[in-house]
C-alpha cells in the first residue's frame, strides 16, 4: 500500500497579480493536507481503476467518470506521462483537510498527490516538476487560467518566489514567520474571483496595470524583507498589499473586518490570501501574539484558525 500526503499552502503576496505576469510568495501549510491512499484490487480486471473521494461524493470506477472530470485527468495525465496502461487493478483513497474554497489550494494538492502516489504505484516516480507540471494542466480544469503557483508550492511543498512560467525560488526566510489563517466562513470560488478581475482589467487596463506595478514593487520588497528576516517591514507591506487586493475589488466586508482585527490584536501586518471574496485572511503575527490575535479572530467571527509557520 502506498500513502502520500501533500501540503496546503497559503499566498504572502502577489496573488492576481501572478495571473498578469508579476512575482509572488507563497508557503506551504503542513497541519492541512490531502492524502491518497493506493492498495491493490484482487480479481478485477487488468487496467482498472476504482476511485473513492468521499470527501466530494465519487465512489466509481475512473473509467465512469466524465472525461474531463479533475480527478480523472490527474491519473490519465499521469498514465500517458509513464506510457503504462497495462497494470493490475488498483484502487485510490483521495481525502483532504485542506479547506476547500478558501484559498489554501486543495485542488492543487489532491492533483499533485494523485500523480505522485501513481507514479509510485506503478513503480516510475515523476520528479516534483513533472508532479507539478501536470497538476497545472489539471488546475487549468478548476480555474481556465491559473498562475502556477499552486502547484508550485505544493509540489515542492517548501516556501517559493515564484513568476508564472519560470522556476520556483525555494527560501529560507532570516526570521521565524508565523502566520495565523482565519476563515471568514464565505466559500470564494477563485474562477469567479480571476474572472472578475479580468472582466475589470480588460475595460479598464491602464489602471489595473498600475495596480499589478504596485503590487509587483511590494512583492520584491517583501522578498528582501523576508531574506532579512524583518517582520515588521513584511507586516506593513501585508497591509499595503491588502490595500491593493482591494482596489483590484476583491475584498470584501468580512475580510476587511478580520484584517482590522487582527491589525488591532497586535498582528505585524494582514491581508486576503488567494483569490479573494471571501476565503482566509492571513495574519503574521510576532510568535508571543499568536494566541492573542487568534482569539480576538474568533470573537470577530472567524469560522477557522489554522497556524502556519516557516522555521529558519
Ligand atoms: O484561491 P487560490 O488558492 O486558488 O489562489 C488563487 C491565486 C490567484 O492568484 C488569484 C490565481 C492564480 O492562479 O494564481
Amino acid at each position: 500500500m502506498i500513502s502520500v500526503n501533500v501540503p496546503g499552502k497559503i499566498i504572502l503576496f502577489g496573488e492576481h497579480a501572478v495571473v498578469y505576469g508579476r512575482p509572488a510568495i507563497a508557503i506551504p501549510v503542513h497541519n492541512v493536507q490531502a492524502k491518497v491512499t493506493i492498495s491493490p484490487i484482487k480479481g478485477a480486471d487488468e487496467g482498472s481503476i476504482y476511485l473513492d473521494a468521499p470527501n466530494v461524493d465519487i465512489s466509481a470506477w475512473l473509467h465512469d467518470l466524465n472525461e474531463g472530470q479533475p480527478l480523472r485527468e490527474a491519473i490519465q495525465l499521469t498514465l500517458n506521462a509513464l506510457n503504462i496502461h497495462e497494470f493490475p487493478a488498483f484502487q485510490i483513497r483521495i481525502s483532504s483537510t485542506i479547506p476547500v474554497a478558501s484559498g489554501m489550494g486543495s485542488s492543487a494538492a489532491v492533483s499533485v498527490a494523485l500523480i505522485r502516489a501513481v507514479s509510485i504505484h506503478l513503480g516510475n516516480p515523476l520528479s516534483i516538476e513533472q508532479q507539478s507540471a501536470y497538476a497545472f494542466e489539471v488546475e487549468k480544469l478548476h480555474h481556465g487560467t491559473p498562475s502556477g503557483i499552486d502547484n508550485n508550492v505544493v509540489a515542492h511543498e517548501k516556501p517559493i518566489f515564484y513568476s508564472r512560467g519560470e522556476q520556483p525560488q525555494i527560501f529560507i526566510p532570516g526570521e521565524r514567520m508565523v502566520f495565523v489563517i482565519a476563515d471568514t466562513g464565505i466559500a470564494s470560488q477563485t474562477s469567479q474571483a480571476v474572472a472578475g478581475v479580468r472582466e475589470r482589467w480588460v475595460s479598464d487596463q491602464d489602471y489595473y496595470e498600475a495596480i499589478f506595478d504596485q503590487i509587483s514593487e511590494l512583492t520584491v520588497l517583501a522578498k528582501r524583507a523576508i531574506n532579512t528576516g524583518d517582520n515588521s517591514t513584511l507586516g506593513s507591506l501585508m497591509n499595503q498589499n491588502q490595500v491593493l487586493l482591494k482596489a483590484l475589488g476583491v475584498s470584501c466586508p468580512e475580510i476587511e473586518k478580520l484584517v482590522q482585527c487582527a491589525q488591532s490584536a497586535g498582528a505585524d501586518g494582514s491581508k486576503l490570501s488567494g483569490a479573494g471574496q471571501g476565503g482566509n485572511i492571513i495574519a503574521l503575527v510576532p510568535p508571543s501574539n499568536e494566541t492573542e490575535v487568534s482569539n480576538e479572530l474568533k470573537k470577530a467571527g472567524a469560522t477557522r484558525i489554522i497556524v502556519a509557520e516557516v522555521s529558519v
